[in-house]
């Protein structure tokens, strides 16, 4: 398939580059500095665009099957995140104007504000405050793909990410803002790769949500 990446400098997204390219698919990462991705491969085209400007995103976009975001953006107490929401107002303008009508991102376990009522101690009233505005923002950006009818999308909810490789344990998933009953509350960012990766050959997460984790 043809991959529109953004994020891909990022952590999970070069795991995601990776997979993608092993796995025979086209991949165009679409960057703020190409410099940030230490991949080169015949299959991927590294192109430099605005995350936040849907003409700058459009060309990017033209003749792509699929756009996949591994984006993030940093916690801060005082002036709240925006991030999520304004690149994804951009991207989906983008995708509405190439036509293309597939987009897989990730956000993160406990996004709606009471999901993490019946989470362990230190992530109800360490974790979750700290990053309240980066949850906040991406619930936002979440309630927005819910709105938008003529796009396909897939949230992904991994719970704390580790530098970890594709591993070939079980993932486990639940439709909702966290995978209950699990015992652990951290994930390989390869995991992750894999099951954002796995999406394209399915339609069972079309417009939802999906909390993940492996056993
Ligand atoms: N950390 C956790 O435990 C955890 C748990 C659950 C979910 N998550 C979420 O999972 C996602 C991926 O996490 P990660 O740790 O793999 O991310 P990361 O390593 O922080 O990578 C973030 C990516 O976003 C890009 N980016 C940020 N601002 C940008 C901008 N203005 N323009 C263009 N690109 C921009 C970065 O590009 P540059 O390389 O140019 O900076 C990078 O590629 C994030 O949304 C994160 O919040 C994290």
């Amino acid at each position: 398939m043809k991959i529109a990446l953004l994020g891909a400098t990022g952590q999970t997204g070069q795991y995601l580059v990776r997979q993608a390219l092993e796995q025979g698919h086209m991949v165009t990462a679409v960057v703020r500095n190409p410099v940030n991705l230490a991949v080169h491969h015949d299959n991927l085209k590294v192109v430099t665009a605005d995350i936040f400007s849907a003409d700058s995103l459009k060309p990017h976009f033209k003749d792509q099957d699929v756009v996949m975001s591994c984006l993030g953006f940093p916690a801060s107490f005082f002036s709240g995140v925006t991030g999520y929401t304004a690149s994804m107002a951009a991207v989906v303008g983008a995708m509405r104007d190439a036509r293309v009508n597939r987009i897989i991102t990730m956000t993160s376990w406990y996004t709606e504000p009471d999901s993490g009522t019946q989470s362990p101690y230190l992530i109800r009233f360490l974790l979750l405050p700290m990053i309240r505005s980066v949850l906040s923002n991406m619930y936002e950006m979440e309630s927005f793909l819910e709105k938008t009818e003529d796009i396909n999308w897939t949230v992904v909810r991994p719970p704390g990410l580790k530098n970890l490789a594709a591993s070939a344990q079980e993932l486990v998933t639940h439709e909702g803002y966290f995978v209950p009953d699990s015992s652990g509350q951290t994930v390989g960012r390869g995991d992750v790769a894999r099951f954002m990766l796995s999406l394209l050959n399915s339609n069972a997460w079309i417009k939802k949500g999906v909390a993940i984790t492996t056993k």
